[in-house]
């Protein structure tokens, strides 16, 4: 019990930064962070897939979860942390992003591991300046997020929203 209740914990501390990455997918759009600029190595510094708008949406997506969060049950952290998950989640992923850019990665191709834990790493981190989750919540997290990322991922998919399944 004492693990169903950390992992449950977990879940809903990090929710916002799931919300954050997943907005994206369906209010981004439009012209890309990097404003089409292109690094020495000729590769895109973001590329395509990381765009103002859903930089935005995803930034307001996962806040106004985490305050309704707040309002409804409580939050560890309250909902100011909500914003900060939300902002790591999107700096992670397009950090990400650059990295599988200067490994030459076209927009889109998978990055196994990377993919999954890049949005999580970073909404801990940026959200570790108002709270830093107790370790066994960590592990949940690392575990339990790359599975639950595959899967809804292969939702966006199936539903016709995400050009990969991964
Ligand atoms: N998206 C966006 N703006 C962002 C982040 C994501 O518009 N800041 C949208 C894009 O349409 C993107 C989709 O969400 O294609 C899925 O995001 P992600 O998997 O992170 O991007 P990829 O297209 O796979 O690109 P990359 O190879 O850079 O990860
Ligand atoms: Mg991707």
């Amino acid at each position: 019990m004492e693990v169903l209740h950390t992992i449950g914990e977990a879940i809903w501390f990090i929710f916002p930064a799931y919300v954050a990455n997943a907005t994206p997918v369906v209010l981004g759009g439009g012209p890309p962070i990097d404003f089409n600029k292109k690094l020495p190595d000729g590769n895109r510094i973001l590329g395509d897939g990381k765009t103002i708008l859903g930089f935005i949406t995803g930034l307001l997506g996962g806040s106004i979860f985490g305050i309704l969060q707040h309002l409804a049950y409580g939050r560890l952290g309250g909902w100011g942390i909500a914003i900060l998950l939300s902002l790591g989640a999107l700096i992670g992923d397009m950090v990400g992003s650059f990295l599988k850019r200067r490994r030459g990665l076209a927009r889109g191709s998978p990055m196994p591991g990377l993919d999954q834990l890049e949005f999580i790493v970073g909404a801990v981190l940026v959200g570790s300046l108002i709270v830093v989750p107790r370790w066994e919540m960590l592990v949940v997290l690392l575990v339990f997020t790359p599975l639950i990322h595959l899967g809804t991922n292969l939702v966006g998919y199936k539903l016709g929203f995400k050009s990969e399944p991964y």
